[in-house]
């Protein structure tokens, strides 16, 4: 299997073929959406939320997302990576933002980096990142890192004004070089306009289904959560999987047999004494 890399994006997307994205935090996750032949491997700063159990993305640091970026490198062999510059990282100057995306690509190994908003400060991090040589994927409608300023998670450009400036925004992120762009939480006939806007693909997570391609989080994908939990899974996911019910199942079973003295029997018991012998590995 070939690996991904931004010209075989590039000829999917102009033979009109759906680009599939998914998040990774770990080496486990990263084998199994690398395994099942994801196109693009995002390292997302959702780890703050699904994987860290925060109630938004502004709390993870750049020094957490580098150790998730190298755990994901060292199980995914295919897929194109892209490492999320998290809040804080990169608003106050396009400088910050170009030292944060080399650190992304340096310590994180990742393909690419992955930014939030089109508001001009923005445009121009982007900017200064792709002259720095580095692969940048834009991000517009709902960015969860600007909460504070949008007041909840949220649908973006649902007025004529809105999903006009979403259009903007994205030509925007295009002509400073963007490669991609994701589109989050948006009425379907405005990613349409996007995605017909531009001739880099959008990408888009609650965005209908005219996107050039889409995009889950794995732990929503894969129903891992439950529903109790705070990081509730959203309106537009499918869930193609009941993990969490499993895991639940095999840990309560695990629990009954202990107690119940099933496990471990024989054939988990499997060390002899043998007279004589050093204690070895196994
Ligand atoms: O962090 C993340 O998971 C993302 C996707 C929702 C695109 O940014
Ligand atoms: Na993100």
């Amino acid at each position: 299997n070939q690996r991904v890399t931004l010209n075989s994006l590039r000829q999917k997307h102009l033979a009109c073929e759906p680009i599939t994205m998914v998040t990774a935090y770990d080496y486990p996750s990263a084998i199994q959406v690398d395994t099942a032949g994801i196109d693009i491997c995002l390292v997302g700063d959702s780890a703050a939320m699904v994987v860290h159990g925060y109630e938004n993305t502004l709390p993870i640091t750049l020094d957490e997302m580098l150790i998730h970026c190298r755990a994901v490198t060292r199980g995914a062999t295919r897929s194109f990576l892209v490492g999320d510059l998290p809040f804080g990282s990169y608003e106050s100057s396009s400088s910050q933002a170009v030292d944060t995306a080399v650190r992304v690509l340096k310590e994180g190994n990742m393909d690419a980096i992955k930014l939030e908003g089109a508001a001009p400060s923005r445009i121009g991090a982007a900017r200064a990142i792709v002259e720095a040589g580095i692969a940048v994927m834009g991000h517009v409608g709902l960015t969860p890192q600007a909460i504070s300023a949008l007041g909840g998670f949220r649908a973006q450009g649902k007025t004529i004004n809105s999903a006009v400036k979403l259009v903007e925004m994205a030509l925007e992120l295009q002509e400073v070089g963007c490669f991609s762009v994701v589109l989050e939480c948006v009425p379907a006939p405005v990613a349409a306009a996007v995605t017909a806007a531009l001739k880099i693909p959008t990408i888009g997570i609650g965005a209908g289904p005219y996107c050039s391609g889409q995009a889950l989080v794995y732990h929503d994908l894969l129903g891992m959560l439950q529903d109790s939990h705070h990081a509730k899974v959203p309106k537009f996911c499918k869930q193609y999987g009941h993990v969490g019910e499993a895991i639940n199942k095999a840990l309560s079973e695990y629990k009954q047999e202990v107690k119940n003295k099933v496990f471990p029997g024989v054939s988990n018991t499997p060390y002899k004494i043998s007279e004589g012998d050093v204690d070895g590995f196994m």
